[in-house]
């Protein structure tokens, strides 16, 4: 199998992640466990941060979004590596603040931010609010006014682009919860409003097409139809947005049939991005705007691995072989959620050929509790330790108690060293919020 730098087999036959033995990482740590490379993760923010800086003359910011995987030292890397962060909760946000991050770098999403979260957002001087309804610019203003301040925001548009990717993940479709369509004229409605407003600064305006998407053509035609319509609003109401957030969506390896791009590779998609800007505008006759983009799965995603124990393997004669793991779909619900495919190992004898088909269950009680079917892996028996990877992304930050089962810790590796940046839960956390009335005892 073609390996990413971060994985490798050492001469054990055990998988490494970021120089670190998973077979010692298991024994350490225990499983189910979330690993992450934080060179892969630096490395990745250091591919945008940088081809904007060389590009485009560094007029613009990388922002992590951190929905992808959201914990304080996540925060704590993107601030070490100088780039801003999207959060889309007030949770996201405390994350954050607790990391010490320069709020002027937040920038805040929702497309129903609740009035508390609006404003501790005002409170944290969170440096850009994405404004998603009439209603949020109504409760920033009020908040704004109260505060003496004007806060800046961009506006979320909706291009009409449709990304070549899941459909659960495609958010710019005509027919969408997200933004204000261009198309319908909504995008110029709200524009007008955002302008009356006295404590609110419109800089521009952000999209966000979808997600897993590999296509470059998909971000270009977004920035065609965003600067048209930047174009179109500077002449009719005399607006000319000084902002472009192009929001994230550049898609990863998880199995075969995926594009496998070294880190690098991912600053063709920005170039891409880059040139296209340069072209309208020079075509609209616009100053070039600073470009903004958010990306989380490129950044996270293929930096993690999950390891587990095997536990139960059962053979249904001429069906299917299940072999189950004593994580599932609490630790990560993606298969369930949009039939995701991964790739699995076995981390303890990495080497060995794989000779079978099997189905990895989860140990949830239901039977879509998957992490994948006719997954290819040598023969596996209890105790052996299994690798999903790229589970950096949407896996953590998705994750539940389901079935009271822990949300497992999480290890940041270093220099081949392995230490929590989440710590393992107890049974103690999981009654912590219980509480029995009285006339219940
Ligand atoms: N910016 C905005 C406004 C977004 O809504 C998203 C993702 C991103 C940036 C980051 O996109 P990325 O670079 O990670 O593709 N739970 C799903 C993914 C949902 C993505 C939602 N928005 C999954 O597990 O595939």
């Amino acid at each position: 199998m073609n390996f990413r730098k971060t994985l490798k087999i050492n001469s054990l036959g055990h998988l490494e992640i970021g120089g670190a033995d998973c077979v010692t990482l298991a024994k350490t740590f225990g499983t189910p466990l979330y690993v992450f490379d934080e060179e892969y993760i630096r490395t990745m923010m250091r591919v945008y941060r940088d081809t904007i800086e060389e590009e485009y003359g560094g007029n613009g910011l990388v922002l992590y979004a951190s929905k992808a995987f959201s914990c304080t030292a996540m925060y704590a890397i993107a601030k070490s590596e100088q780039i801003g962060v999207d959060v889309v909760s007030g949770g996201e946000l405390y994350t954050a603040m607790q990391a010490d991050f320069p709020a002027a770098n937040i920038y805040m999403h929702g497309n129903n931010k609740l009035p508390r979260e609006i404003s501790y957002a005002l409170d944290c001087k969170v440096g850009t609010i994405v404004v998603d309804a009439f209603t949020e610019a109504d409760l920033i203003e009020e908040e704004a006014a109260k505060r003496g301040m004007v806060q800046e925001v961009l506006i979320r548009i909706n291009p009409g682009v449709e990304a070549h990717t899941h459909a659960y993940v495609q958010t710019a479709k005509p027919d969408s919860k997200f933004g204000f369509s261009v198309d319908s004229g909504a995008a110029e409605v709200i524009t007008k409003y955002v302008l009356s407003k006295k404590h609110l600064r419109l800089k521009g305006y952000h999209c966000h097409i979808g997600s897993q998407i590999f296509e470059k053509q998909s971000f270009v035609l977004a920035v065609q139809k965003n600067l048209a319509f930047v174009a179109k609003i500077k002449q009719k109401l005399g607006f000319e947005a000084s902002e472009l957030n192009m929001g994230g969506g550049f898609g990863v390896w998880y199995a075969e049939g995926d594009a496998m791009l070294p880190p690098e590779g991912y600053r063709t998609y920005l170039s891409a991005l880059i040139a296209a800007v340069k072209q309208n505008c020079a075509e609209y006759g616009l100053r070039l705007p600073r470009i903004l983009i958010e990306p989380g799965r490129s950044i996270v995603g293929e930096a993690g691995v999950t390891l587990y124990t095997v536990g139960a393997v059962k053979e249904i004669a001429g069906l299917r072989k299940y072999v189950a793991i004593d994580g599932g779909m609490f630790d990560n619900p993606r298969y369930c959620l949009y039939q995701s495919k991964y790739t699995a190992l076995l981390a303890n004898r990495a080497a060995e050929p794989c000779t079978e088909l099997v189905s990895l269950a989860g140990k949830c009680c239901e039977s879509g509790d998957l992490i994948g079917v006719d997954m290819n892996l040598p023969e596996a028996h209890p105790g052996d330790l299994i690798a999903v990877l790229t589970t950096g992304a949407y896996n953590y930050s998705m994750a539940s108690n389901y079935n009271r089962n822990f949300i497992p810790p999480a290890v940041l590796v270093k220099d081949g060293k392995g230490e929590y940046i989440i710590k393992p839960q107890t049974y103690a956390d999981l009654v912590r919020n219980d509480v029995i009335p009285d006339r219940l005892k």
